[in-house]
């Protein structure tokens, strides 16, 4: 696959790799994308086949502007423009009710369609660029650790003919995926998944909110026999192939045997072994932005395994929190 510049050629050259129904890394604020024309039913076809994502787990479609990315939905409760106006173009996906000449697989079949106008300049130059809707979720083998540099994602695609090449814009800024929201009835607002859009934030605007809470699987019984929270919520994702045991936040160390590497918050003395530090001054932006990164180092080292503390539960700290919690889930 190719590396290109983020420059006027480079995307000029992944523009018409999409517009040929390849595959594109793409980079956005959150992770990077493994980006495909949301309406050509081979080119989603192909981005299930190279994630070896399971088809019951629903995409991501990115459009460069509000009415792009409204324009693919069936209807689009006041609610929903509210936060479109207020957080797009940013890391909030809206789920909403989908047009039904989509290709199905986008949706996984379900009857709505996620929705999300992403601010990297990198990733709208290129929507501009190919005038079609990308779907594209983060760019990694399925389950596995997110994407947050060009680097990470030739490591996952290099050898697949399907995927063209990756615009290398650098790191991520946020480093985190986006938060999804869903609006089931119309105005009831809920939490799909935790992201780095904080609840905090979504919850200033709850003049237009009933209320935000995280789904469960009382909302929908079939998914809670999956042991999904949401649609493709599993409890086992974003993992390292390395055994990852979490502790509570400020827990003591554990007796350990050699060959545990250490994720800590702030740092913590004492520790035998390597360790990742998310952020010494404790900056929650700092720690999600660092988060994959420090997993992937750690899972490259050979260890036995790793040990995570949990971080703060506020802000972006309960995203953080619900991908560690994943990670360390047994298979
Ligand atoms: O930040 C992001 O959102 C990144 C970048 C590339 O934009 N993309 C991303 O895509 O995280 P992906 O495929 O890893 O996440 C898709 C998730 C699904 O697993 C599910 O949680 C939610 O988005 N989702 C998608 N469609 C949905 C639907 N119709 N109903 C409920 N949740 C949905
Ligand atoms: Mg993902």
């Amino acid at each position: 696959m190719e590396i290109w510049k983020p420059d006027e050629k480079g995307i000029s050259c992944a523009a018409e790799a999409l517009q040929n129904g390849k595959l594109v890394g793409m980079p956005t604020e959150t992770v990077y994308g493994l980006a495909g024309n949301a309406l050509n039913a081979k080119a989603v076809a192909s981005i299930f086949d190279v994630k070896q994502r399971p088809t019951f787990d629903p995409l991501i479609v990115h459009a460069a502007t509000l009415e792009d990315a409204f324009a693919l939905a069936a209807s689009v409760p006041p609610v929903a423009r509210h936060l479109a106006e207020v957080f797009w173009p940013g890391p909030l996906t809206l789920v909403l009710p989908r047009r039904s000449d989509l290709p199905d697989l986008l949706s996984a079949g379900l009857e709505t369609i996620a929705l999300r106008v992403p601010s990297h300049p990198v990733a709208r130059q290129l929507l501009d660029e190919c005038q079609l809707p990308l779907a594209a979720p983060s760019a990694n083998r399925f389950g596995r650790i997110s994407p947050t540099t060009a680097e990470h994602v030739t490591g996952e695609f290099s050898e697949n003919p399907e995927v063209a090449g990756v615009l290398d814009a650098g790191a991520c800024e946020m480093g985190l995926e986006s938060t999804v929201v869903g609006f089931p009835g119309g105005n009831r607002v809920v939490v799909y998944r935790l992201g780095a859009t904080p609840l905090e934030e979504l919850n200033d605007h709850v003049d237009v909110l009933e209320w935000v809470r995280v789904a469960d699987a009382e909302d929908n019984p079939e998914l809670a026999k999956r042991g999904e929270q949401s649609p493709g919520m599993l409890a086992r994702h974003y993992a390292p192939r390395t055994p990852l045991r979490l502790l509570e936040e400020g827990a003591d160390i554990p007796n350990t045997d050699a060959g545990t590497g250490w994720l800590s918050f702030q740092g913590h003395p004492g520790l035998e072994g390597p360790q990742e530090v998310l952020s010494v001054d404790g900056d929650l932006r700092e720690a999600a932005n660092r988060l994959f990164a420090c997993l992937r180092r750690l899972d490259d080292m050979g260890l036995k395994q790793i040990i995570a503390w949990k971080v703060p539960d506020q802000g972006l700290g309960a995203a953080i929190n619900d991908r560690l919690t994943r990670a360390a889930a047994l298979e």
